[in-house]
This record gives structure tokens, C-alpha cells and sequence, in this order.
């Protein structure tokens, strides 16, 4: 059997095909569309909504476990999940019950409720890291711990990956170029010189991490477990654990965001691991996919930190946002984490998550595709490359927008989201073997009108 190919014409037929059988099926979501177009930037409440490869956006009526329908009437199953907000399901029912709950009892006060303490607790319990603080978004949360890393260490350097992606916190919008950091392509309004005071490593290169650290200069390493935004990029055997022990030597602070990873299991992927950071962040699904993000500290840490808050001078730290940790939120992220993020929960997710790579696998090998298959618990990735990239660098040389944007609303007109950008699904604990099956075959014949 030959090799599958893929025939870049049919690609750009099936595209148009696929786009105009989309407008012609969505005429609601045309019609907002052009509604919203006069008052909203780019047409859209955030000007990146318009980049999904729809020909206009798809507006959403409602959503509720792994199933969304939009205005025009069509139910979707959801393997996107907001992009890991709605990973155990939307609206899920404690977190729903939560809410009815306090909706007459006050949103916000910028004081604690009696649940600060609970959820304070729960975090702990489940991440081995005692001391913890509340905001609004993943994006602060890293903001934030930067910020205390600096302060804690004195040192002005923060260390991160070629490819990674921590929210809109400034520090980490850099690439590696030709061995130098520089801004992340595409920045909008950026002024300062991020290279100043970032610094870039490859993922799963130790002795690059090692040379940096040992400048002296660097108050923490940031980083996902496993690189999730840029296809996927597995740690190899140990490199984690180097990490932990590099910045241990080298007096560095390690940060690791789980705001992906926390699909590998109840603890994250550091809980898996075994690898306890000085400082974990984590945002998007913690309070079942309200704006919320939390971040945790070991004990020797939290000391530091009480001791310079006694110290410093009087002012704003920097750390803030009004609606952190309101009542409201901070109900719901005790309902999710003490009802909905659970052991059971992670088993029924990461069992159909394997069989879903299962599929995949064998699909790419009936076509003889060089295609990879990557599972972190919940989440799977499929990059267009035959062997798992060890980088950032590695995995991005194996993207293909064109194909996968066509891809993408082909499983669309079919029923099927998955999340923009890359080829990332995730399970929610209603998807059903039945929902992959959706999605591998729509998949699969896709690939059967793509070959050559
Ligand atoms: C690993 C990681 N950290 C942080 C963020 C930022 O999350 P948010 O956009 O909710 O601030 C993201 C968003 O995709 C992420 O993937």
C-alpha cells in the first residue's frame, strides 16, 4: 500500500466546499454576525473568536456536559470544552447548584466568605502545596507568582520554554531565535524589551537549562509539565525531575502551570509525577469554568512571602484585581473541586481519552499516515509528524494550518468541535465511547476525500 498523500487541491476544494456548506447551514449565526460586526472589534466580544476557520463565527445559544448547540440549532459534541474551562463537562450540576444557590446572596465584597477556607484546604490536600491565593485568571496567576519569585529571590530573570504558552502575562510572550529570546511573533502594542528580563530554553534540554541558571540571575523557572499549546511536547524521562533539581542548586524558584496538565489526574501531572514545585498555578477549570485561577506555595515559600509582606513597604503590590476570589466564584470552585473534580471523574475521562487515541492510532495507520498520537489523561493531541517532538521548535515545524483548519469544519459541519489552533481533544466525563466514535469517522472520511 502506498504512502497516504495529501492533494493540495482537493484540500483547497474541500475548504471551500466545507465553508460554503457552513454559511448555508448557519444563517442565525450569519445573521449575528453581521449584527455584532458594527459594534464589536473584528465582530466579536474578543477580536481572537474570529480566528476559529469558520467563515464567520459560530454563535453558541447553550451548552451543558459535552454538548453544545448554537443559535442556529445544531448540537455539537464538544471535544473543545473551551479550551479546558468546561473540561469536566458544562454547567456541571453541583457547580450549577452552587450558583442558584448564592445568586441572591451577594457577588462580590473584596472580603472572604466562609468557603475561602474550605477551598483553601481542598487545593492543598490535592496538590501537596499548603498555602494557596485565588484570582480571576490563569493569565494573573502567573502574573502573580512571577512577580513573587522576583521579589522572593531577588533576582530579575524568569526562565521559560521555546513554545510556551502561560496566558497574556508579558514576561512569557518570547521565542528562542537563532539562540536569543525574542517577542513572540504577532504581539500587538508590545514596546519594552521582553529579552531583558526573560530568558528562552528548549523543553527537554537540561544542560541549556543548566547553563542559564548557573548565570545567577534567573528567580524562577516557569513551565507546563508537558508543553500543550504549541501541538503537544511530552517531558522526557527525568526532565521534570531535573528541573526540580536544577533550580533546587541553583537557587531558582520552580513554577509549574497545570492549567492544561491538570487533565493527567486528580493531583495534575505534578500530583503524577511525584514532583512537588515551589509554586503551581492553575486557572481555566478550577471553579467549573467561571473566571478563576488559583495559586499555591510550599510552606518555605509562603514564610518568605509572609516575612516580606511584613516588611515591605507600604503600597500596592501589583497583585490584585477587584473580583478576585468574590463569593460567587469562590462557592463554585468549592462545589467543582470538593463534586466535580474527583477520582471517579478522572477515571471515566482518561478511560475514554485512551480509547479515543486507541482510534486515532489505528485510523492514521489504516491510512499509512505519519501521524502521532499523544494522551495526557483527558487530552489527546494528533500532530502531523510521524515521531513525538521533543521541542517546541520541533513541534511547530510539524503544524499545517491549512489542513487543519479544513479538518476542523469538516468535524464541525458534522457535528463535532474541537479546539482551534492545534488538533487537541479533550473527554469530558459525559463524552461516551459512542461521542469518539462520531469523531473518529467523520474524521476517517475526511481523510478518505483528502487522499490523493
Ligand atoms: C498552560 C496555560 N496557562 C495559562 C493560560 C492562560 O489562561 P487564561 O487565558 O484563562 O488566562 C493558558 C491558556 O490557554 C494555558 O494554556
Amino acid at each position: 500500500m502506498s504512502e497516504y498523500r495529501i492533494d493540495r487541491e482537493h484540500l483547497a476544494a474541500l475548504a471551500r466546499r466545507e465553508a460554503e456548506r457552513f454559511a448555508a447551514t448557519h444563517p442565525k449565526s450569519a445573521e449575528l454576525a453581521s449584527q455584532a460586526r458594527p459594534h464589536l472589534l473584528s465582530g466579536v466580544p474578543m477580536h481572537w473568536m474570529s480566528d476559529w476557520g469558520t467563515p464567520f463565527p459560530l454563535f453558541v445559544s447553550s451548552a451543558a456536559g459535552n454538548r453544545l448547540v448554537d443559535v442556529d440549532g445544531h448540537e455539537y459534541l464538544d471535544f473543545c470544552l473551551g479550551d479546558t474551562g468546561a473540561m469536566f463537562g458544562h454547567s456541571p450540576a453541583p457547580v450549577a447548584a452552587a450558583i442558584s444557590q448564592h445568586a441572591t446572596g451577594g457577588y462580590t465584597s473584596m472580603l472572604p466568605s466562609p468557603d475561602a477556607a474550605r477551598v483553601g484546604a481542598l487545593l492543598a490536600e490535592r496538590f501537596g502545596l499548603p498555602v494557596w491565593q485565588v484570582c480571576t485568571s490563569a493569565t494573573d496567576a502567573n502574573r502573580f507568582v512571577i512577580r513573587w519569585a522576583r521579589a522572593l529571590t531577588g533576582r530579575d530573570k524568569i526562565l521559560v520554554f521555546d513554545g510556551c504558552y502561560h496566558g497574556t502575562a508579558d514576561d512569557t510572550l518570547v521565542r528562542l531565535h537563532g539562540g536569543d529570546t525574542v517577542p513572540r511573533p504577532g504581539l500587538v502594542g508590545q514596546v519594552y524589551d521582553l529579552a531583558a528580563h526573560t530568558v528562552v530554553a528548549e523543553f527537554n534540554d537540561l544542560a541549556g537549562v543548566e547553563a542559564l541558571l548557573a548565570r545567577g540571575d534567573v528567580a524562577a523557572v516557569l513551565t507546563e509539565p508537558a508543553l500543550t499549546n504549541i501541538g503537544m511536547v511530552l517531558p522526557e524521562p527525568g526532565f521534570i525531575e531535573g528541573l526540580r533539581a536544577l533550580t533546587e542548586h541553583y537557587g531558582a524558584l520552580l513554577i509549574l502551570d497545570e492549567t492544561h496538565t491538570i487533565s493527567a489526574g486528580w493531583g495534575g501531572w505534578s500530583g503524577e509525577l511525584r514532583v512537588v514545585p515551589d509554586l503551581l498555578t492553575l486557572g481555566k477549570p478550577v471553579a467549573g469554568g467561571l473566571p478563576a485561577a488559583v495559586f499555591g506555595m510550599s510552606r518555605a515559600v509562603a514564610k518568605r512571602a509572609e516575612a516580606f509582606l511584613a516588611q515591605k513597604e507600604a503600597g500596592h503590590s501589583g497583585m490584585g484585581t477587584t473580583l478576585s476570589a468574590n463569593l460567587f466564584t469562590l462557592a463554585a470552585m468549592r462545589a467543582n473541586l470538593e463534586s466535580v473534580m474527583t477520582p471517579n471523574a478522572y477515571a471515566t475521562m482518561q478511560d475514554t481519552a485512551a480509547y479515543l487515541a486507541e482510534r486515532l492510532t489505528a485510523l492514521f495507520d489504516q491510512h499509512r499516515l505519519p501521524w502521532c498520537v499523544t494522551q495526557i489523561g483527558a487530552r489527546c493531541e494528533f500532530q502531523f509528524c510521524a515521531e513525538r517532538p521533543r521541542t517546541g521548535r520541533e513541534a511547530e515545524a510539524a503544524m499545517d494550518h491549512e489542513l487543519e483548519a479544513a479538518l476542523h469544519l469538516y468535524l464541525l459541519n458534522r457535528g463535532v468541535l474541537i479546539t482551534p489552533f492545534h488538533n487537541m481533544t479533550l473527554c469530558a466525563p459525559d463524552t461516551r465511547r459512542s461521542d469518539v466514535d462520531r469523531l473518529v469517522d467523520a474524521l476517517g472520511e475526511a481523510l478518505v476525500e483528502l487522499a490523493d
